[in-house]
């Protein structure tokens, strides 16, 4: 049987996804009008005896219950949150609810980071595993040689597929082949964990009878039960036959900044023509406006005949956009609305915020810069014939001047 864990951090964590977690927890916020794990998610629908998914973090349980109760019931496969009492890193956390995760007679878990949006190739991965027999198997992509160091940088054996050497955000350049944050493990994995833990108690234990200290000031302030997974794990595991890498050629992005989450859900609406063109809005007039390219228009929201949608456009339940509205390139969440005429592209725009007549909310689309996407926290209100170009506006302000370049706290 086959687990698969889904690690969605806790609330300090995600601080680069401001202002728009201080509404919602970053793994639950909608991409392509679903949230954030809703995509890894659905993808392990693919997995030959798939027996559970758990989602462990160390957010509140009552964050996760709504959504892992309805989603269960849509798959068919029971979704659990299974919450840590405070942060263990990427391979403690899991390493801790092993017990749990054991129970199913697994014979393959697997591990999946909340923040990357992919095409999840789950199936493929599980039979190059099975084919190279190791421990573990790294999703990997190629990546541009100036944005490589960003993550986990690795070399592999182009015959055997072995992982040969791992570090972890090196500050010189390895290797363009990076960590997707996408994994499949024996159970072995816990005694790798485990190990480590030990590991750490010992060296506790020596550095208060000796001046050890001073000599491993890189896990020198790491708690025990503390195990990050790249650095504590595949880096010592690299060239021991142990781990395997398989390479999706397939689109790759990792979701740290609102901009990033505005490019995901193009991708993950592009992905919907193939795997769900029922979510997708039709051109055919029966959504209400004139849609252009990939849009989702959740049922409750009220589209105007006259406005124009689209491509790249989510909007969330409870929206209203008035007559001769025009939306390229946007979020717009729950329970927002936009008047006649107004403009908005390249931006996501918050809760319930509101945006007046020939009000424009724009950007340049520059997914990387700080201020390429604009973004309206919650309850924001724009008035009418206001312009709002390449900017972040924090929750509950209200904008009567045009304003451009600038972060409005
Ligand atoms: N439950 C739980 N507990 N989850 C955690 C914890 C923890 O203590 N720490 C991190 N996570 C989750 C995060 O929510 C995220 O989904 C994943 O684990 C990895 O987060 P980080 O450890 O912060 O690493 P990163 O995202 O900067 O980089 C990792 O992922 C990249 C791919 O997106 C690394 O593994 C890189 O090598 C990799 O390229």
């Amino acid at each position: 049987r086959v687990v698969a864990v889904i690690m969605v951090g806790g609330p300090t964590k995600g601080t680069r996804f401001r202002p728009l977690s201080l509404n919602i927890p970053k793994p639950l916020f909608p991409l392509a009008g679903q949230p954030m794990v809703h995509h890894p998610i659905s993808a392990c629908k693919r997995i030959p005896n798939l027996a559970q998914i758990y989602l462990i973090g160390f957010y509140e349980e009552r964050d996760f219950a709504l959504y892992t109760s309805s989603i269960s019931n849509e798959l068919k496969v029971p979704v659990r949150y299974l919450k840590e009492d405070k942060p263990h890193g990427s391979a403690g956390g899991v390493y801790n609810f092993r017990d749990l995760i054991m129970e199913e007679n697994t014979s393959h878990i697997f591990l999946l980071n909340c923040d990357v949006c992919c095409s999840f190739p789950l199936p493929e991965m599980l039979d190059a595993h099975k084919k190279y027999g190791g421990m573990g198997t790294i999703l990997v992509v190629k990546v541009s040689a100036e944005t490589a160091h960003e993550f986990g940088e690795l070399v592999a054996d182009p015959i055997t597929n072995e992982l040969l050497h791992y570090t972890e955000k090196p500050e010189t350049f390895v290797s363009d082949r990076i960590n997707c944050g996408v994994y499949i493990f024996t159970p072995d994995v816990f005694t790798a964990i485990q190990g480590v833990s030990s590991q750490r108690k010992d060296r506790a234990n020596l550095r208060r009878v000796s001046s050890f200290e001073a000599m491993q000031p890189d896990t020198r302030s790491l708690p025990s039960d503390f195990v990050r997974l790249d650095q504590d794990i595949l880096s010592p595991l690299a060239g021991k036959k142990q781990l395997y890498v398989y390479e999706t050629k397939d689109f790759w992005e990792q979701i740290k900044t609102p901009g990033m989450s505005l490019k995901c859900s193009s991708l993950y609406l592009a992905q919907f023509r193939h795997t769900s063109p029922h979510l997708l809005a039709k051109g055919d007039g029966t959504s209400g406006a004139s849609i252009s390219g990939d849009v989702y228009i959740h049922p409750s929201a009220k589209v105007h005949p006259s406005a124009k949608v689209g491509p790249n456009v989510s909007i969330s339940a409870n929206a209203r956009v008035g007559a001769g509205a025009r939306l390229i390139s946007c979020i717009i969440l729950d329970g927002v609305e936009i008047k006649e005429n107004a403009v908005v592209i390249h931006a996501i725009v918050g809760w319930k915020s509101s945006i007046g007549k020939w009000a424009r909310v724009q950007a340049s689309g520059d997914y990387n810069a700080k201020l390429g996407v604009t973004i309206l926290g919650e309850s924001v209100t724009v008035e009418d014939e206001v312009v709002v170009v390449n900017s972040i506006v924090l929750p509950h302000k209200t904008l009567n001047v045009n304003v451009q370049d600038e972060i409005l706290l």
